[in-house]
Formats: structure tokens, sequence, C-alpha cells
């Protein structure tokens, strides 16, 4: 199991009513679980039947195919609200993310635990948190093969305010885990730096998309100074 998945399975709970890997692939965190003796329920859902038959022989293979109930579904569209409390969704892009919370009635309520690790858009799956009464309770980074991954858990609550480099960064006085935020705030800024120059290119310097970025480049410098003093 690689960094990422190990930090993730790190954020779940050790003892819970249940917990679905929505997205689940290979299975590899349900097949934790199991093998670590979680006693809740072990629900993985994927939209695509090749991945769930990779995870159903994968689950064989550890003996542990007993233990967790395989859903072919969109997000989370036939997993009973009742069997579950902690949703895991990772290794997707963040509009998709969104997408699967936006249509789950059942989610809004404060018996659920958000886990999300998305491949793209952290900042567009925080936006979605915070403005659908979420509170981002716990954020995490890891570095890994020359990628900046980013996860956090949520439930349901007030947020305190989010300045815009925020939704980029997470608040910097999260409650942390993993890597040095350091290295998030440098693969942001880089990101940031390809953005701007991309719009001085076309010319584009005076557009408010292009003094956006530089606004939110300076927070970024700024919070990188605090870093180095700190
Ligand atoms: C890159 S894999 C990620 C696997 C694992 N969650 C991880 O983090 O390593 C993405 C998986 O999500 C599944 N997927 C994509 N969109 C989905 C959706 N809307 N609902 C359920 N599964 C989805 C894909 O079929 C694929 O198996």
């Amino acid at each position: 199991m690689n960094r990422r998945l190990e930090c993730l399975l790190h954020l779940l709970p050790k003892e819970s009513r249940g917990i679905i890997d929505v997205g689940t692939d290979h299975a590899q965190i349900p097949i934790a679980l199991a093998e670590e003796g979680y006693g809740g329920n072990i629900l993985a859902s994927d939209i695509a039947e090749g991945p769930l038959r990779t995870a159903r022989a994968a689950a064989c293979e550890h003996r542990v195919d007993d233990r967790i109930r395989f859903l072919c579904c969109d997000g989370l569209d036939l997993c009973p609200s009742d069997a579950i409390d902690t949703i895991l969704i990772a290794g997707m892009g963040g509009d998709t993310i969104c997408g699967i919370l936006d249509r789950t009635e059942w989610i809004f309520n404060d018996d659920y635990c958000l886990v999300l690790q998305p491949m793209t858009h952290a900042e567009v799956v925080r936006y979605w948190l915070v403005h659908n009464g979420f509170r981002i309770k716990k954020e995490a980074v890891i570095a890994e093969s020359g990628h900046v991954y980013q996860m956090f858990c949520a439930g349901l609550g007030k947020s305190e305010r989010y300045l815009d480099a925020d939704y980029l960064t997470g608040r910097m006085d999260s409650d942390r885990e993993g890597d040095d935020p350091h290295t998030l705030l440098l693969w942001e800024r880089e990101r940031l730096i390809k953005k701007r120059d991309g719009l001085r290119k076309a010319c584009l310097e005076q557009s408010g998309e292009a003094r956006f970025y530089e606004n939110i480049l300076l927070e970024l410098e700024e919070r990188l100074k605090n870093a180095d003093r700190g």
C-alpha cells in the first residue's frame, strides 16, 4: 500500500457503524480494514464492473470477501444510509466528488463523516463543503511520486471564515497530518504561477482572473515566509 492510501486508512475511524469506499477499484482500503479487524460494516462501490471484479478477486485472495459488501453503482446511489457512518471518496477528480455528494440527500446529517481525497480541484471540494454546511475538521498532505495529494475529513457543522488561499491549501490553523504543509504551499504556488504566466502570454495580465491569481500568490508567499520563520 502506498503512503497516500496509508494516510487515508489512518484517517478512518477504528471503530464505527460502517465505512464505504466509493470508487474502490482494487479495494485496497476495504481489504486493509477487514485485515486490521475493523468491526463495522465494510462496503465498496464502483461505477464500473471491471474494477469491481478486480476488487472481489483481491478480497478473495486475502480471504476477506465475506467481510466486504460490493456495490456496482454511481457514487452512493445504492449505499444503504443506515449501514455506514463514514464515506471515503478518494482518487477521483474534485468535480466528480462534489457531484456525488451533491445528489446524496441523506449525507446532510451530522451522523456522517466524509473522508475525501480529490486528485484535482481540491479547492472546489473545500468550497463545496464550506458552502454546503460542512466543517473541515482535519487536513492531511502526502507528497509522493511527484504529486502532492490533499485529503480532508469533514462533518456537518459551521465553518470558520475561508480566505481565497484557504480553499487551495486548507486553513493554516487546521489540525494536520502527513507531510509538512510547506510542500503543499510550494506546489500550489507553482500551479498558480503557471496559470498566471499563461494569462500573461495571452496578454491577459490585467484580467480579473490574473489579478485573482496575483492576490492568492501574495497570500501564499506570506504563508511561506511565516512557515520559514516558524
Ligand atoms: C483512480 S481509481 C481510485 C481508486 C481508489 N479509490 C484509490 O484512491 O486508489 C478511481 C475509481 O473510481 C471509479 N469511479 C469513477 N467515478 C465514479 C463514480 N461516480 N462512482 C463510483 N465509482 C467511480 C472508477 O471506476 C475507478 O475504479
